[in-house]
């Protein structure tokens, strides 16, 4: 096991059954998340993307056991050793559940309009005992400085603010019990582009401040260029890819993530750099219930030969410019030489 990894999942599989009419015995199964191993490296922020319906909040989910794995394992360093938290007792998963958080897509959903700022933030510290009295209000008033909203706030209620300033009061409740690791599942997705990049610095300038670790669920690539020290791609419930960002923003190996890639808009087309080959995304993405032969990918695949109709190819290491592990799944990753759009989005600015 790597030794600098907070966390390791290592075969992790979410299978829903799929049950028709009456009939108890399923019918087959939704393999929302097929045998997913990677490690998140202490203090990093991961970049989990992929298309809708890929399985990156399933992953989350099981990673936080909020539903029950198929099989595989989820393991947690504590004081220097790894738990398993995939076979932990209710109690001892109370604890752990501690110190990994969730920030929550959308910031209207997630708080109860009926519960006052200074509520919505004191609550994860009653329930966990770990403050009252003046203490507790000192606490939740650190917090909503260290998130950047005025401690005055306090006794307003979540419509009062505007969506950027609820996703702040959804991160000081996510941190309120001090967590090692958040899980951030497409935590700027629902607010303006203008608010987006500082809800994203206020995220970076927390990961510093208090050493967290991010997995970072993401969609939007300029989103994922900006935030993710590495990346996790996902196709179908698998991982296709993984590597370090600027890696594979430079010089993706995988025909999916190239596809990704050049679909993405880039902050300045004018300055798009034209150089090596350009893949395009086409077609649709499979039904996770009956993926197609072969590699999943390979109907929507203009390289695709017959190995790849016929045969799942591995998650294996692969050589590339750039330094540190790269995987790919793909027979014939060596051969390509796609265009990366690291120098677009970085000649952009980004996010
Ligand atoms: N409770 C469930 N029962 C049955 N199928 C499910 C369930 N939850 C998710 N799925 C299926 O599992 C697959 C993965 O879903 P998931 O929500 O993890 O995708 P996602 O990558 O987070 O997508 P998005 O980008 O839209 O959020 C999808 O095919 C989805 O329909
Ligand atoms: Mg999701």
């Amino acid at each position: 096991m790597v030794d600098n990894s907070l966390i390791r999942l290592e075969g992790l599989r979410k299978w829903f059954p799929i049950r028709k009419g009456l009939r108890r015995k399923p019918s087959g199964y939704i393999k929302a998340v097929d045998d997913v191993s990677f490690d998140i490296k202490q203090r990093e922020t991961l970049g989990l993307v992929g298309e809708s319906g890929c399985g990156k909040t399933t992953i989350a989910r099981c990673m936080l056991r909020a539903i029950e794995p198929t099989s595989g394992h989820v393991y947690y360093r504590k004081d220097g050793s790894f738990i398993d938290l995939t076979a932990l007792e209710p109690d001892d998963l109370r604890n752990i559940r501690q110190e990994m958080r969730l920030i929550f897509q959308d910031p209207y959903s997630s708080l109860n309009p009926r519960m006052t700022v200074r509520n919505l933030i004191a609550e994860p510290l009653i329930v966990n005992g770990v403050a009252r009295g003046a203490e507790l209000e000192l606490k939740v008033a650190d917090l909503l400085q260290k998130v950047g909203l005025r401690p005055e706030y306090m006794r307003r209620y979540p419509h009062a603010f505007s969506g950027g300033q609820r996703q702040r009061i959804g991160i000081a409740r996510a941190l309120a019990l001090d967590p090692n690791f958040v899980i951030c599942d497409e935590p700027v997705s629902a607010l303006d582009v203008s608010v987006q990049a500082q809800i994203l610095n206020l995220l970076q300038d927390l990961q510093t401040e208090m050493g967290l670790t991010y997995l970072f669920i993401s969609h939007d690539l300029g989103v994922i260029h900006h935030i993710s020290d590495r990346i996790v791609v996902m196709y179908v419930g698998k991982v296709v890819e993984l590597g370090y960002a600027e890696s594979i923003f430079r010089r993706p190996t995988h025909p999916y993530s190239a596809a990704l890639l050049s679909s993405a808009p880039v902050p300045n087309p004018e300055l798009r750099s034209e150089k090596g080959q350009r893949a395009v995304l086409r077609g649709e993405v499979p039904d996770a219930g009956s993926p197609p032969s072969g590699c999943y990918f390979h109907p929507r695949c203009s390289h695709a030969q017959d190995k790849c109709r016929n045969e799942y190819p591995d998650l294996r290491s692969i050589s590339n410019s750039g330094n540190g592990e790269h995987l790919v799944a793909c027979h014939f990753a060596e051969q390509f030489s796609f265009k990366g759009v690291f120098d677009d989005f970085e000649a952009g600015g980004s996010t």
